[in-house]
């Protein structure tokens, strides 16, 4: 169905957290995606659905391996597993040196994950910036969101990333912000970078939400601040794409 592309332009404001939370509470089938060129975190961070560890060198390396002459979005899911949840996962490479071999990957990767039939995908890609051939996934893109924190050095930052984004996908920025001054963060973003973008959002910073979700999905996870803020935001971003 829709292939949506979460990235941060700068630091490590929590995009793979975002990207697992979103997921989990994605109102459609969905596949949840490790593109992010540095290497993938969920294979270490997340559960497997029978408990058990995922093999972290079943994903997008796999996949790789088997599809220098192209992937196919029916292929995708022969890589994948199930975490916790039942949610279906791409892990990432297990290192940033697998990239420099997989430059030729990007492109194809993108026109496959925009094609899965059945679900959307969640692509994580990480921060971009190193990795220019990144640019070919992120153009299949139907929708792109760009991760930031509210502080001014973040936000000024991600106005120049926005000036040079690939011109085709809706782009969308969502801030991390502090609970206690939620409505303000989002505000004095969408002041200074509003023009440039379809929409900013927000989602609640929440250290003890971000821990609960690396460890068994329960009850106390469901009403925490990350997650009642992902639910409202995996509606928003939902309703932008096209549902076939
Ligand atoms: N919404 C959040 N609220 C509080 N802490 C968060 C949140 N998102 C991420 N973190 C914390 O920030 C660190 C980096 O998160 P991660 O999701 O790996 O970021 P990224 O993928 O952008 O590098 C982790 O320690 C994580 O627990
Ligand atoms: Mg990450």
């Amino acid at each position: 169905m829709a292939l949506i592309v979460l990235a941060a332009d700068k630091g490590a404001p929590g995009v793979t957290t975002a990207a697992t939370a979103l997921a989990a509470v994605w109102p459609r089938p969905v596949l949840l995606a490790e593109c992010d060129p540095a290497g993938g975190d969920l294979a270490y961070r997340l559960p497997a659905a029978d408990g058990g560890m995922l093999n972290p060198g079943r994903g997008l390396l796999t996949l790789g391996a088997t599809a220098r002459r192209g992937i196919s979005p029916e292929q995708v899911h022969e890589h994948t597993q199930k975490i916790i949840g039942g949610l279906d996962v791409l892990a990432g490479l297990t290192h940033g040196e697998q990239a420099a071999g997989l430059t030729w990957m990007w492109g194809p990767l993108g026109r496959a994950l925009a094609a899965v039939p059945r679900a959307d995908v969640i692509a994580d890609c990480g921060r971009l910036g190193a990795h220019p051939q990144l640019g070919d996934l992120i153009g299949e893109a139907e929708l792109v969101v760009l991760f930031t924190r509210a502080s001014l050095d973040h936000v000024a930052h991600l106005r120049e990333r926005l000036a040079i984004m690939p011109k085709g996908p809706e782009l969308g920025v969502v801030v991390i912000a502090d609970p206690r001054q939620y409505r303000s963060s989002i505000d004095d973003v969408r002041r200074i970078v509003g023009g440039e973008t379809a929409f900013v959002a927000g989602l609640a910073h929440d250290p003890k939400g971000a821990e609960l979700l690396r460890g068994q999905w329960g009850g106390r996870l469901d009403r925490s601040l990350l997650i009642r803020t992902a639910r409202e935001l995996a509606g928003k971003l939902s309703s932008r794409v096209r549902v076939p």
